[in-house]
């Protein structure tokens, strides 16, 4: 089926303060020049408040990250999660129609949609309340046929059970999601046959359908009023419509500018602050910059990224470090670890360097940049604390390799004469000869 945009759009499209503030909590949730990791969130978002994704609301999500509007239209158009027509005003139906539902009743569910919503996929029934479609597997066969309604899903239907949910969505009910049978999730129909200890501690639902019974917000539109559970990282300096549960802060994630060598950093800036003004958040990023070509993007900037202070070059002029130093702490744990510079050389001892390309991981590219910065002997990565770890770090391209590869287990073995796997391949094969 092709996936386009609708050809009836309309005018414009605003989130609603509170989807405003919480996709703006979204974003901040990214470093800088990552935003437009936020684009499935604020494009399901949108299509949580409108029911599906107009243009007009694609486009919206493009300014807020700064992306082409392309570029948001491809996310849109691949997923089929996203509706890029209008559905009913109640509820769009989507019926797995993959292998294990089909064999065991899709068909029956999809004749109940023809006779009850529309004779077609996609079409709006008469009232306009409902719509249907069929969509692959979406991931719950063992409790086949079924439906997703909404946010949920409504298992081992029958036409009977089926027929009397889609009653219920038209009297203005929510039936409780979740298998149709009796059965608490997907164990055996005829009840455990091992494990049975666990009957007795079992809980009234499963837990997917005690969630959705506490929200109970299925199939209602979602226009940022009454999502406090979903939502936890609102309390993080934005102001929610209504009071929350406390909830702990979800941190942004940190991660750290890949550097390529040992020179002032690239300007690493810290992601937006949450603030209450209205959206325009993100200056588009160099990493989206060259795609303007495909954008009719639009809109102003409104906060400009602060900039930190580059790190200070790495100096090889400290004295030589006495080799291979016996160090307590776990080298390769480099978590919440304060880096420190580990002393260096400013040549190899004796004019002759240990060839470090015998660590796996170290090319010569590598292997220049660490004499760059002063270490030219095994003995000086073997020494290197968790602190001295993350200093090397994060003057690498890619952070977190010394530790992928084990460089201080390889070092620690070369620099006392031992031979490692791959030192011994790279020699037999001449590999940097
Ligand atoms: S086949 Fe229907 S959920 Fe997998």
């Amino acid at each position: 089926m092709l996936r386009r945009l609708h050809p009836e759009q309309p005018e414009s499209f605003e989130f609603t303060p509170t989807n405003q503030d919480w996709a703006r909590a979204q974003i901040s949730k990214y470093p800088e020049g990552r935003q437009a990791s936020a684009v499935i969130p604020l494009l399901w978002r949108a299509q949580e408040q409108e029911g599906w994704l107009t243009k007009p609301a694609l486009e919206r999500v493009g300014d807020m990250l700064g992306m082409a509007y392309i570029r948001v239209l491809e996310v849109a158009s691949f997923y089929f999660m996203f509706q890029l027509k209008p559905v009913g005003s109640v509820a769009n139906i989507q019926i797995c129609g993959t292998t294990t539902c089909m064999i065991c009743g899709a068909e029956d569910l999809m004749a109940v949609c023809k006779e009850k919503i529309a004779p077609k996929p996609h079409m709006l029934s008469d009232d306009g309340k409902f719509s249907w479609e069929e969509v692959e597997c979406l991931g719950s066969c063992a409790n086949a046929p079924m439906a997703q309604i909404g946010k949920d899903y409504y298992e081992d239907l029958t036409v009977e059970s089926f027929s009397r949910i889609l009653d219920d969505l038209a009297a203005g009910k929510v039936p409780l999601p979740g298998p149709q049978n009796g059965r608490f999730s997907s164990e055996p129909l005829a009840g455990l046959s091992s494990l049975k200890e666990y009957e007795s501690g079992r809980t009234q639902y499963n837990a997917s359908v005690a969630l959705a019974n506490d929200i109970g917000d299925t199939i209602k539109r979602i226009d940022g009023t009454e999502v406090p559970i979903l939502t936890p990282w609102l309390s993080d300096g934005v102001t929610p419509s209504k009071p929350q549960e406390p909830a702990p802060v979800e941190p942004a994630p940190v991660r750290s500018e890949p550097k390529a060598e040992v020179q002032p950093a690239p300007v690493a800036a810290a992601a937006p602050a949450a603030t209450s003004d209205p959206v325009e958040l993100i200056k588009p990023s160099t990493a989206l910059a060259g795609q303007d070509e495909l954008s009719s993007r639009k809109g102003t900037w409104k906060y400009e990224a602060p900039v930190a202070a580059a790190p200070a070059k790495a100096k090889p002029a400290t004295p030589a470090k006495p080799a291979a130093s016996a160090k307590a702490a776990d080298p390769a744990d480099t978590s919440d670890v304060q880096e420190q510079q580990p002393l260096t050389l400013t040549a190899p001892r004796d004019g002759k360097a240990d060839d470090l390309k015998l660590l796996k991981g170290v090319g010569p590219k590598l292997e220049n940049l660490l004499h760059e910065m002063g270490f030219y002997h095994f003995d000086q990565v073997a020494a290197w604390t968790p602190a001295e770890v993350s200093w090397v770090d994060n003057r690498l391209t890619f952070k977190g390799r010394i530790e992928r590869d084990g460089w201080i287990e390889q070092a620690k073995k070369l620099a006392s004469g031992e031979e490692t796997d791959f030192a011994k391949k790279a020699k037999d094969k001449g590999l940097y000869d």
